[in-house]
């Protein structure tokens, strides 16, 4: 029932990479739009990665590679995404800066178009009233790794009507994704969990109850979580945790999801985990 044939992804760091990526396999020409020429490479090199990895590990024939690598377009023009059915915006958690892109990408894009936000924890509603078009626009929340993580999180608010969110469920569908339907509340179903354990486990180490090493074995022999709550921190990012904490404490006012201190020392001082070759771990590497 989707009819969508052509997507705009804005943003192609971590999340938006693996967006593009899933779109592309999916048969979607996808147009990847960032800020400059740095970062377009240094996206489209992240995606060429993953999709080599996913033929090594015998999960994409090397045709399909292929195919899927010609489907996808880069651009640093917003203008250029003009002809997308469909944009998913996977940008820095800043609410202005994200309203500022969707005030732009309002005036750009057809009338017909979806807007879908991959934010974690900024609302929709605030997003989507910063365009004309509320009633398509809703939220679609990936899982970093994203061409791993089966489950989307199809967010809808009180504006969203039901063709758009049968659209954007349908289309997660046909990414070979399993999509959740929920609320526009900051965290949605899956942060709202995970963070505080998250910060819990921060909390864990600061108090000084087990070494970074005894809390992750905790959890992973313990619970069978594929990585520890550190490993997990540092693999999404402790920046990107810390201002998911705190846009969810500014909303909900709860201690459990307040940030606690190590964790902003270690943003301060620049150790944002893997991506930055430092975070609870060492990942060597030029950073
Ligand atoms: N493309 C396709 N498939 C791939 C792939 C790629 N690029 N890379 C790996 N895979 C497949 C592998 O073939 C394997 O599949 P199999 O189980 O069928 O054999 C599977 O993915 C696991 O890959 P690996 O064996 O290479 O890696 P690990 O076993 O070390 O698992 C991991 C890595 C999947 C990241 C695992 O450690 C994990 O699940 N970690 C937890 C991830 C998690 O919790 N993510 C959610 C974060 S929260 C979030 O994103 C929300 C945000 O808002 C904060």
């Amino acid at each position: 029932m989707s009819e969508i044939e052509r997507v705009g992804v804005v943003g192609c760091g971590l999340m938006g990479s693996g967006i593009a990526e899933v779109c592309a396999k999916a048969g979607y020409d996808t147009v990847v739009r960032e800020v400059d020429d740095a970062l377009v490479k240094k996206g489209l090199a992240r995606i060429e990665g993953s999709l080599a990895k996913a033929v090594e590990k015998g999960k994409l024939p090397a045709a399909e590679r292929d195919a899927a690598w010609k489907r996808i377009a880069s651009t640093t023009r917003l203008q250029d995404l003009a002809g997308c059915d469909l944009i998913l915006e996977a940008i820095v958690e800043d609410l202005e800066v994200k309203k500022e892109t969707y005030r732009d990408l309002d005036r750009v894009c057809g009338a017909e178009t979806i807007f879908c936000s991959n934010t974690s924890s900024l609302t929709i509603t605030e997003l989507s009233a910063a365009t004309e078009r509320p009633d398509r626009f809703a939220g679609l929340h990936f899982f970093n790794p994203v061409p791993v993580m089966r489950l989307v999180e199809v967010v809808r608010t009180i504006a969203t009507s039901d063709q758009t969110a049968a659209t954007v469920f349908a289309f997660a569908k046909s990414l070979g994704k399993e999509p959740i339907r929920t609320g526009d509340n900051s965290g949605f179903v899956v942060n709202r969990l995970l963070v505080p354990y998250l910060l819990d486990a921060v909390r864990a180490l600061e108090e000084g109850v087990a070494s970074r090493e005894d809390i992750d074995k905790g959890m992973e022999l313990g619970c069978g979580h594929p990585m520890g709550p550190l490993k997990l921190l540092d693999f999404v990012g402790l920046d990107t945790t810390y201002a998911i904490a705190e846009i969810m404490y500014d909303e909900y006012r709860e201690k459990r999801f307040a940030p606690p201190p190590l964790l902003k020392r270690m943003v301060l001082a620049g150790r944002f985990g893997k991506k930055s070759g430092r975070g609870f771990y060492e990942y060597g590497g030029p950073k």
